[in-house]
């Protein structure tokens, strides 16, 4: 008491208590509490006061305190009094501590070595779907079902020894979904006792599945542009090279036997036949690499041009709705969409099984929307019940993607009604 409160003993001993020093344990609560003892008989446990001393600064104490007689008729009280200051803060930070472990959207959880849980926060409970009291005393691996990168016996190696571990987990949740998170460890060795381990995960599922369909998209990007490629070789060397050679062949003819007009005049005709289907050959490469038309006459014209091929070849009919005043747009915009207008009646064509689409084309002061509705089967049920995102193929992710570049967007809809492509481009 001396030590604590800076009194000495000839200061103290016979005196008041309230008078003690400065007065400074003239405190109200304090007199009211031992006045309570002497004329009631009552007893004090832990009773905790805050006081703010004037040398000391604020302190708090935990006072316990039994009244007793040395001598009938003499009661004594033994006070004693704890000075819990620093334990109380601490107490404080980790409660604010753990009040923020909870805030957090992250999930963390504390567990031993061997998976015991011992704390399970909000973020935890909405990742996984289990609740604390149902997780907690529970090994936490056997309710995830956690597969780690490589085995558990090299993780807890390196954990001893660095006192952390990073890597990737897949767990599962309580509705069966798997989550791919990202894992950051951080061991804690208590005094006593076995160690515990703080375990932070961040879902990384999403972001696993965009580097995926990234790394899908470019494959099949590389892909067509060699199929592309193959086919415009091919076309030029087998059709449109052989056509020139046997023109060749009949120029060079009519130029050794010119005076025999009448079968110059036949190799003469063969020639501008020829000449006629190289030509058209070539105007439809380039139509496959570029439709020359969207640059002269815009998006509608080209459409038109588009549709009118695709419902020959496909028997498919194709109902048009396509304002004659919308005006040019930018290029990009303008062959973005015709890209989604040729993909999508590709699939239209491959995969829906319809009689019927139709195409919309709509424009105001903010934005270009684009529909392409079939009345074909939708997605089939296979895919469906895998789960609809997982089911785009390269096709839907590369309008999307393409979409998103010029800051619009893309959304298919499957129903057994058929399927419709939306595309959204803002003009500004
Ligand atoms: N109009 C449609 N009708 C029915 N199913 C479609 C239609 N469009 C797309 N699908 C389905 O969506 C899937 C993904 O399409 P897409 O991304 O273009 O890839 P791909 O055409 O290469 O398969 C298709 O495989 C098909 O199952
Ligand atoms: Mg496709």
């Amino acid at each position: 008491f001396y030590r604590n409160f800076q009194v000495s003993k000839e200061e103290t001993e016979g005196r008041l208590v309230y008078e003690l020093g400065n007065r400074q344990w003239n405190i109200p609560k304090l007199r009211e509490l031992l006045e309570q003892i002497t004329d009631q008989n009552t007893r004090v446990d832990n009773f905790e006061v805050g006081h703010d001393f004037p040398h000391l600064g604020p302190r708090t104490m935990l006072l316990n305190a039994r009244r007793f007689e040395t001598r009938p008729g003499q009661p004594m009280i033994f006070l004693s009094i704890d000075d819990v200051t620093g334990q109380r803060k601490q107490l404080e930070a980790l409660k604010r501590q753990a009040a923020l472990l909870e805030m957090t959207h992250e999930t963390v959880i504390v567990r031993d070595l061997k998976g015991i849980a011992y704390f399970w926060n909000r973020g935890a409970e909405e990742m996984y779907g289990w609740g604390k009291e149902e997780v907690l005393g529970k090994s936490v691996p056997e309710l995830l079902q956690t597969k780690f990168p490589k085995s558990f016996a090299q993780v807890k190696e390196e954990l001893l020894r660095t006192g952390h571990w990073e890597g990737e987990l897949v767990h599962v949740r309580r509705d069966g979904e798997k989550r791919i998170v990202n894992s950051r460890w951080a061991l804690q060795k208590e005094n006593e006792g076995d160690p515990v381990l703080l375990e932070i995960n961040n879902d990384i599922t999403e972001r696993k599945q965009s580097e995926e369909n990234l790394r899908k998209l470019s494959g099949y990007l590389m892909r067509v542009q060699d199929e592309e490629r193959r086919r415009i070789a091919r076309e030029l060397h087998d059709s449109t090279g052989q056509k020139l050679v046997a023109a060749k062949l009949n120029l060079e003819t009519i130029a050794k036997d010119g005076r025999n007009k009448v079968s110059a005049k036949g190799s003469l005709s063969q020639t501008i036949k020829l000449v006629d289907e190289v030509t058209r050959d070539i105007r439809t490469v380039a139509q496959l690499l570029h439709p020359p038309l969207l640059d002269e006459a815009g998006l509608i014209s080209a459409t038109r041009w588009l549709v009118d091929g695709f419902s020959e070849r496909s028997k498919i009919q194709v109902d048009l709705a396509l304002p004659p005043d919308i005006g040019r747009l930018p290029e990009n915009v303008e062959i973005a969409l015709f890209r989604v207008i040729q993909e999508s009646l590709n699939n239209v064509h491959r995969h829906s099984g319809a009689k019927k689409a139709a195409i919309e084309l709509k424009r105001n002061a903010q934005h270009v929307s684009l529909q392409i509705s079939d009345n074909g089967k939708g997605l089939s049920s296979v895919l469906s019940h895998t789960g609809q995102t997982k089911a785009f193929g390269v096709g839907i992710l590369g309008m999307k993607e393409r979409l998103a570049q010029l800051g619009g967007s893309l959304d298919v809809t499957f129903s057994k009604k058929g399927t419709v492509v939306k595309a959204v481009v803002p003009t500004e």
